[in-house]
């Protein structure tokens, strides 16, 4: 794990001369509970070195950047570099918010930021919005109390992870509850500087009508916005790629 840098990894803190417990080991033995992050297996070989830029037309333009898809694209693949190599040295810093259609390289181009961090010890939690509103609402059923974790530490690690990737944080079916647990994670995170990544094909403009201002509001705040634009579902254009191949 990465150097505390509140107690040096002692796991204890002097304050008023009284040595206390670090909030490190909570946020340690909070995000152990999870395995390999919350990052599905899927996903965990992604890194950048494999991020590929064919899929975004140079000729295309973006009508309200005034770049094209490629330059879009390159412009958020260096963002999410730069996170990665600025958040080794100060964990304050201001997340993303990705933003592209279907199948644009969204959640890939998270995962490789994920991984790069796991490699360098970054404690985080990597969290797929509707798998979370479905944990949520099955441990709120009382009938079907998840087995490894309550509700509760699930929305303690949110909450307290030094970095949150949200998942897809699309255009499901808020009820006023799963909202309001959205908005306190991205709460806490706002009043403690917390970053967050978060991936969505819903437009900036868009967000608010799903999540609710407050939610949007603060989302606005903590992370800078970045587009992955694409003609066609890069699922789709691999698909054809294989039938090519044979
Ligand atoms: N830049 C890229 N280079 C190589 N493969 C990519 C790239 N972007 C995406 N892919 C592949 O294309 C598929 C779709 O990508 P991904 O899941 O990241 O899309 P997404 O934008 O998250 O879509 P959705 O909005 O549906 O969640 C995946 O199989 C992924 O591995
Ligand atoms: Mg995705
Ligand atoms: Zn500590």
């Amino acid at each position: 794990m990465k150097t505390c840098p509140a107690c040096q990894d002692r796991g204890v803190v002097i304050k008023n001369n009284v040595a206390v417990p670090c909030l490190c080991n909570r946020q340690r033995a909070l995000i152990n509970r999870f395995k390999e992050a919350g990052l599905p297996e899927g996903l965990r070989d992604h890194t950048f070195d494999k991020f590929n830029f064919k899929y975004y037309s140079r000729v295309r333009v973006d009508p309200e950047r005034k770049i094209t898809y490629y330059e879009s694209a390159r412009r958020t693949f260096q963002a999410a570099r730069d996170f990665v190599q600025n958040f080794k040295n100060d964990q304050h810093i201001d997340g993303l918010l990705i933003t592209g259609p279907v199948g644009s390289g969204k959640t890939f181009l998270a995962a490789c930021m994920a991984n790069a961090l796991l490699e360098a010890e970054v404690l985080l939690l990597f969290v797929i919005v509707p798998d979370l509103l479905d944990r949520l609402r099955s441990t709120y059923d009382q009938h079907r109390q998840s087995a490894d974790y309550s509700e509760k530490d699930l929305m303690d690690a949110a909450r307290e992870v030094p970095l949150l990737f949200l998942d897809d944080l699309g255009a499901h079916n808020y009820t006023e509850w799963t909202k309001n647990k959205l908005y306190s994670i991205l709460n806490y995170r706002v009043n403690h500087r917390l970053p967050v990544i978060i991936t969505t094909n819903i437009s900036l403009e868009d967000l608010g009508e799903y999540l609710g201002e407050r939610t949007t509001s603060r989302i606005c705040q903590m992370c800078w916005p970045c587009r992955l634009p694409v003609e066609v579902d890069i699922r789709m254009v691999q698909r054809r790629e294989k039938l090519r191949e044979g």
